[in-house]
Order: structure tokens, then sequence, then C-alpha cells
């Protein structure tokens, strides 16, 4: 009998991935990610389930934001699993069997259709990268490749920056990733708090497995509860080991997808390209499952990613919007330092004067170089940004007061 993945089946029937999954929830079948694959028995249950939506009018391809009321609801025919043995009849009798009887219930158990969220929703945005492993394992070189294939020759005349983040143009649209030194993994998928990354791709090359900074890289993703994807790279290599890999995974609780367990493992090259697509496509349906948003409309809110000092433009820092929109010309304040934006560059080095949720882009006209991981804020004006700075000042302050006295307390309890 042959087996369909979930995210394939989604696709041919028009439903984004989320809302497959909840169908197979409320049809008891078990799975462990979109890419796990399902019985031809169950396509049959959910491709009737939904054609009865449509017919009732609930709307096959709607938002996922129901789904406890949608568990109220549950058809819940229990003898249906994705262990249907291969015995049980043809799908349609099977179909034939269950479907009438959730009808029923459906209908007289469910009072009016339960109160929607009626706040509109935020548009989506984004995913945003982060790519992190051990010294050598191919990071860069996995960027390069994904850069060289998927942003637009722009580059080409013009200065060849780094930005430390960049946009990438796919097939499922767009992707943002953060190149990550190997010793700052942290800030890059975590900043003061609030994580940075979205979803973190761990390379691991194929001829060398786990190393110190793999199993650094995954404690990292795992703390900052970041959606992980593994990369085993360098599989053109004559002496790459794949299957090494993946085996050395579950020593660290990381099942493969082939052993049964969840973590998706990508076999690439970014030598020859090979696998780099599939890479693409996971990122997107993990992006998907997370369903990201944001309000460009909001304030703004960001993060620094990196920050230099050149000598001819000054001050040159690459910040992450996660909220609203920046302009040039607004008023950012970073810690307890501000500045206003004179130019904005965007990945590509072309010049842009806003940028919206999800952008990395080069701010010119901080006067000191602020830190990776640090939060920025805006400020309506220059008054503005100064009474941001002077309060943060001021707390500062007191917080040092505090301690100083708190020692001093306790010294005197000591005596002398
Ligand atoms: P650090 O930034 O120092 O941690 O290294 P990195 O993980 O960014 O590795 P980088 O991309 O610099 O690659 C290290 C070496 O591996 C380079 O010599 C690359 O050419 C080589 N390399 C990277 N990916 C592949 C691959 O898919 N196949 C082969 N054969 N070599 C690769
Ligand atoms: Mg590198």
């Amino acid at each position: 009998m042959s087996k369909v993945r979930i995210y394939t089946l989604a696709k041919d029937l028009g439903v984004d991935n989320a809302k497959m999954l909840e169908i197979l929830d409320s049809l008891g079948v078990s799975y462990k990610s979109v890419s796990s694959t399902i019985e031809e028995d169950t396509v049959g249950l959910i491709k009737e389930m939904l054609a009865e939506e449509a017919a009732s009018g609930t709307g096959a391809a709607t938002s996922t934001d129901t789904t406890e009321a949608d568990a109220a609801q549950t058809p819940t025919p229990q003898n249906i699993s994705s262990q249907n043995t291969p015995t049980q009849a043809a799908p349609a009798p099977a179909t034939a069997q269950s479907v009438p009887q959730p009808a029923v219930t459906a209908t007289a158990e469910r009072e009016p259709e339960a109160p929607v969220n009626t706040q509109p929703e935020l548009p989506h945005r984004a995913p945003v990268v982060t790519i992190m492993g051990h010294v050598d394992h191919g990071k860069t070189s996995l960027l390069d490749y994904i850069r060289k294939t998927k942003v637009a020759a722009k580059e080409a005349g013009g200065i060849t920056q780094h930005v430390g983040a960049f946009e990438a143009r796919t097939s499922k649209g767009k992707i943002v990733f953060i190149d990550t030194p190997g010793h700052e993994a942290f800030t890059t998928i975590r900043a003061r708090g609030a994580n940075v990354a979205d979803i973190a791709i761990i390379v691991i090359a194929a001829d060398d497995s786990l190393m110190p900074q793999t199993r650094e890289a995954i404690a990292h993703a795992q703390a900052a509860k970041v959606p992980m994807l593994v990369a085993v790279n360098k599989i053109d290599l004559p002496q790459a080991d794949p299957e090494r890999v993946k085996t050395d995974l579950t020593t660290l609780n990381l099942v493969p997808e082939e052993y049964g367990g969840d973590t998706i493992v990508v076999p690439v090259s970014a030598r020859t390209g090979e696998g780099v697509e599939d890479l693409l496509e996971y990122i997107s349906l993990t992006a998907e499952l997370e369903d990201l948003r944001a309000d460009p409309k909001g304030s703004f809110s960001g993060v620094v990613i990196e920050s230099r000092v050149d000598r001819q433009a000054g001050v040159l820092a690459t910040v992450m919007v996660q909220e609203g929109t920046l302009h040039v010309g607004d008023f950012l304040v970073v810690g307890e330092g501000y500045g206003k934006i004179k130019a904005m560059t965007d990945s590509n080095g072309g010049r842009i004067k806003e940028a919206g949720p999800s952008t990395p882009v080069q701010v010119l006209g901080f006067s000191e170089a602020p830190a990776s991981g640090e939060k920025v804020v805006s400020a309506k004006n220059e008054h503005a940004a100064r009474e941001v700075i002077a309060q943060r000042a001021s707390d500062r302050r007191d917080a040092e007061n505090a301690r100083t006295q708190r020692k001093k307390t306790l010294e005197e309890m000591m005596g002398p």
C-alpha cells in the first residue's frame, strides 16, 4: 500500500499544513511532523472530511486559531488510525461507515459557531533562520550557496558588504538568514530574553559528525525553544557518512524521522547544492507551522545583529526589524545611547527608505557602536530619545545604589 507525505497531500488538496494536522488530529491519526507519511486509507477520509466541510460552509482552508473549538466537535472515529491494517476494506466503505456518524454528533452537540477571535489578524512575516554548528562544518559555505542562488544578482555592480544577515527569495517566499560566527551563537538566537531567530539550522559535516560546538549549538536552540532542523553537510565527500550522523544524533535524544523520531535531518552539500532546495522547503514548512506574524504599523522594535566602525562612514549597525517599520530619519535608542538614521541599506547593499518586520538593515547614524544582541526601540524625536535614555540611566543608578546598600547592610550585620 502506498503512503503519502502530509505536506504533499496538503499541497495537493490546497489546504495549509496546520489545517491538515488539525484534520489528522481529529481523525486520531498519529504523526510526528508534516513530513511524516500517512496511509492511503486515511487520505480518502481526509478528502471526505474536506468535502463535508466545504459543503457545510465551515471553510476548509480557514485559519487554525480555533483548535479548541474544533476539538469540541471532533468526530473521534477512534477506530481509524495510521495503523490501519492493509486487510481493512478499501477506502470507500470505511469512509461510508464513519462519516455519517460525526455529522450527526456534530450537529447535535454543537451550538452556533464558537465565538471567533474578532481581532484582525496581523500579517505574516518571513522566518528568521540562524545557522549554527561546529567550526568548518560549512555554515558559511551553505549560506553562500543559498545567497548565490537565491539572492538577486544586484550585488554584481555594488559594494559587497558583510551585513551578517540576508534575505533569500525562494519559491515559498522570503527567508531571512543570520550568519553566525561560531562563538556568538547565543546572541543570534536569543538576545535580552527574547528570541531573535525563529528557526535554527544545525550544520553537521557528514565526515566529522557531532563535535563540541555542535552540542553547544543544539543546547542553545533547545534552551531558546526554537525549532531545529539538522543539515548534514558535505555529503559530496567520499568519506561522508550521513548515517553515522543520524545514529550519533540519537544519543542526544534527537531521533531522526527515518528512525521513528521527529528530528528533521536533511542531507546537503554546500559544494554541489544537493539537498539545498529540500532544506529551504523544510524551513518554509516549519515557518508555516509557527504562524509567524508581526505588525508593520505597530511601534518599532528590533535587535542589533552586529556593528562595526567604518573609517569613512562611521558606525554601521545591522539591525533586525522585529515589529513596526523603520524609516530614514527615525530616532533609535539602544541601551543608553541614541542615533538618528541617516541612511539604511538592505542586505544586498541597496539604499532603502523604510524596512518592515523580518528585515535586516544596515543603519548609519549611531554615534557609538551598539553591542550585538542589544534591543533597539525608536523615539519620536531627539527630545523623546534623550528622555528614554535619562530614565534608563536613572533606573540603572537606582539599581546600583540598591545593590551597594544591600552590601553595606550585610556587612553591618556581619559585624566588625
Ligand atoms: P567557521 O565559520 O570557521 O565555523 O566555519 P564554517 O562552518 O562557516 O565552514 P566554512 O563554510 O568556512 O567551510 C569550511 C571548509 O569546508 C571550507 O574549506 C569549505 O570549502 C568546505 N566545505 C563546506 N561545505 C562543503 C561541502 O558541502 N562539501 C565539501 N566538499 N566541502 C565543503
Ligand atoms: Mg563561517
